[in-house]
């Protein structure tokens, strides 16, 4: 765990982190692959990578860009994660359009069926599917997720079926708490096939999942409790988010 004395030094700090694990991955493997997030601070995130004179150290034609959760919305609408990444970073990077895979919006080829949405996720994701995982998911290199209130992780909410899923890789999801109700999303059995998995977050209202999550609660009560990578799993967090950690931290 990292703890950053601001919101502002994480987004700094994550994004030279990122930058850096995305060149060591090309290094590696020649294509580097990354899952980006929703939300304020993995936006954020994304804006210090576009900001960072670092950033063309990245070969960005040869990341593959995939979505953890997506806010099933109409194409383009300014609340999708898609759009989001985009204007923060997508747009302002070289990257090949073929290796970036949006989540289906709401108005695409599968109308308003988020089901056949996530199932084509899923297709995806299979078809680029790794020798060395498990599942059909292709080798992600580094999964950002972020952090809600109440726990949810992606778009994975606390006490639903969700977030007990075992089989598939991706999930439609309803009744969401938080705006808009219905999701799609990553499931946990996929989430813990990345490499890496990074779960940021800032602010006091934050704190109280943070801790119950490091203290071994049970995913179905707190879902980023269950988010893990398979060789790192590391929380960023600011000073308010680390508040209700036992000291020391
Ligand atoms: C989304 C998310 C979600 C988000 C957290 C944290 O699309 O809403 O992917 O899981 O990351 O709710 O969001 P904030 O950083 O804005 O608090």
């Amino acid at each position: 765990m990292v703890v950053h004395a601001s919101g502002e030094l994480l987004a700094a700090a994550a994004a030279a982190r990122l930058i850096t694990a995305l060149v060591d991955a090309q290094a590696e493997h020649g294509v580097a692959s990354v899952v980006l997030t929703g939300g304020r601070t993995g936006i954020g995130v994304l804006e210090q990578v576009r900001r960072s004179p670092a950033r063309d150290a990245v070969d960005w034609s040869n990341v593959d860009v995939y979505w953890g959760d997506e806010r099933f919305l109409p194409d383009g609408d300014p609340e999708r994660n898609e759009t989001q990444a985009r204007e923060a970073l997508l747009d302002h990077v070289p990257v090949d359009p073929e290796r970036v895979h949006p989540m289906a919006p709401s108005d695409g080829r599968f109308g308003a069926d988020a089901e056949a949405a996530a199932a084509h996720y899923a297709e995806v994701l299979a078809t680029k599917a790794s020798p060395a995982t498990d599942i059909a998911v292709p080798r992600f290199d580094v999964l950002l997720l972020g952090v809600g209130e109440e726990g949810h992780t992606a778009s994975l909410f606390p006490d639903t079926p969700y977030v007990k899923e075992v089989e598939r890789t991706v999930v439609g999801v309803h009744d969401c708490p938080k705006p808009p109700p219905t999701r799609i999303s990553l499931t946990l059995p996929a989430i813990r096939a990345a490499s890496e998995v990074w779960l940021m977050t800032t602010g006091a209202a934050k704190a109280e999942p943070v801790a119950a999550a490091l203290a071994g609660a049970q995913p179905v009560d707190i879902p980023a409790a269950g988010a893990r990578g398979r060789n790192k799993t590391l929380w960023l967090l600011d000073a308010a988010a680390a508040s209700e950690l036992p000291t020391g931290g």
